[in-house]
């Protein structure tokens, strides 16, 4: 009896010591699914920043995302988009512009070489062989449609859904997605609609969102 009770207490507690593993191993890795993931961060394959580029250089989302205002995606910008800028800045160390000075040979940083290695050529030709593979962070389910378009033809600013991603130097989902996050904000007052009842009724019906 004693020893059937202290086999149930163990076999709790393996199991418990092999979820809370596995939770961690899933926190610890990219592997994505479904649901809400709030504070999801992962890897990227290139070390980007948006601290530095968008918050330092102050380069407008716009210019990377252009996709935002007249589609459904925002998208994210091919390796030509980078080339603009790092056809010419390829490092931008100290030790570097010393080397340049002094005429030696310039080391390309390597994660700027990662952009140069998409285009599967020494010779930029601006056409992406193997684009890189970023990792998607925001991803709705199939059942869900949104649209950037009428959100930001509406006056709604990037941040108000994704945070102070000037401010991110990896970035992190800040919000879950979940229906009732849409919702609060349809249900609110807004400029753009004219506050008009049949409009606002229109947000929160199942079929704007469901098809
Ligand atoms: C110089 C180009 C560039 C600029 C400027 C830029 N981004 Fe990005 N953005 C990227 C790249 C590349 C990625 C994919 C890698 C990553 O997640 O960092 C990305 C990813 C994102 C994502 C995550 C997408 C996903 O996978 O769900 C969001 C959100 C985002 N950017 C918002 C913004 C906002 C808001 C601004 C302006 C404050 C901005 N970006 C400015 C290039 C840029
Ligand atoms: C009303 C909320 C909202 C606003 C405003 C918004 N986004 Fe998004 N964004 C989302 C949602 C939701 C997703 C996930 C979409 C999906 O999975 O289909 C997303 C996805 C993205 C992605 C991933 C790639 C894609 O296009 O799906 C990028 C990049 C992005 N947003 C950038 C931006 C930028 C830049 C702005 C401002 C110009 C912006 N977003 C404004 C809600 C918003
Ligand atoms: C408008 C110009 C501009 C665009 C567009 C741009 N960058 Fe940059 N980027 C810079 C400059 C300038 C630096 C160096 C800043 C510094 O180190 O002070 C830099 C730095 C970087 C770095 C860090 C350099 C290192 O040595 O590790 C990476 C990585 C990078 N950029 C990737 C990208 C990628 C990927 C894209 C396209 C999605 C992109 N950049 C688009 C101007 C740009
Ligand atoms: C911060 C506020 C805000 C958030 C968050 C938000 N929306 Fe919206 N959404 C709006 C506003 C405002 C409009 C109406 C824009 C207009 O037509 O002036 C709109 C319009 C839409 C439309 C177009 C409706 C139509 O008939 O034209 C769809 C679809 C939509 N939202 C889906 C979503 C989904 C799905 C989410 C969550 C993933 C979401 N929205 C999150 C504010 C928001
Ligand atoms: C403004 C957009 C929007 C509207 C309007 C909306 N939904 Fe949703 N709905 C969503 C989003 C986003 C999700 C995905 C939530 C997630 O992944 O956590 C969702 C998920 C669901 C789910 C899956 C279960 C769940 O909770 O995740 C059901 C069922 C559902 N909605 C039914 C409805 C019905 C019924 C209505 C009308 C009364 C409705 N929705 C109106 C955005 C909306």
């Amino acid at each position: 009896m004693k020893d059937k009770l202290i086999n149930n207490q163990l076999k709790l507690i393996t199991t418990f010591v092999v979820i809370v593993g596995i939770g961690i191993i899933i926190k610890n890795s990219n592997i994505h699914f479904p649901g809400n993931f709030e504070g999801y961060e992962p890897k990227q394959p290139i070390a980007f920043s948006h601290q530095l580029h968008a918050g330092e250089m102050t380069i407008p989302c716009m210019y990377c995302h252009f996709g935002a205002e007249d589609s459904k995606h925002a998208g994210i910008p091919p390796a030509n988009v980078c080339m603009n800028c790092h056809e010419f800045v390829n490092n931008n160390t100290n030790e570097n512009k010393i080397a340049e000075k002094l005429g030696r040979k310039v080391e390309v940083s390597p994660e700027i070489n990662k952009i140069y290695e998409s285009f599967g050529t020494s010779e930029k030709n601006y056409e992406d062989k193997s684009p890189t593979e970023w990792v998607k962070i925001h991803n709705l389910p199939d059942f869900v449609f949104f649209s950037h378009k009428p959100h930001i033809n509406a006056g709604i600013d990037c941040e108000k859904c994704h945070g102070d991603v000037a401010s991110m130097t990896r970035v992190k989902q800040v919000n879950d997605l979940s229906m009732g996050w849409c919702l609060d904000c349809h249900r609110q007052d807004h400029e753009s609609l004219n506050n008009t009842k049949e409009r606002k009724s229109q947000l929160q019906d199942c079929a704007t969102c469901h098809y």
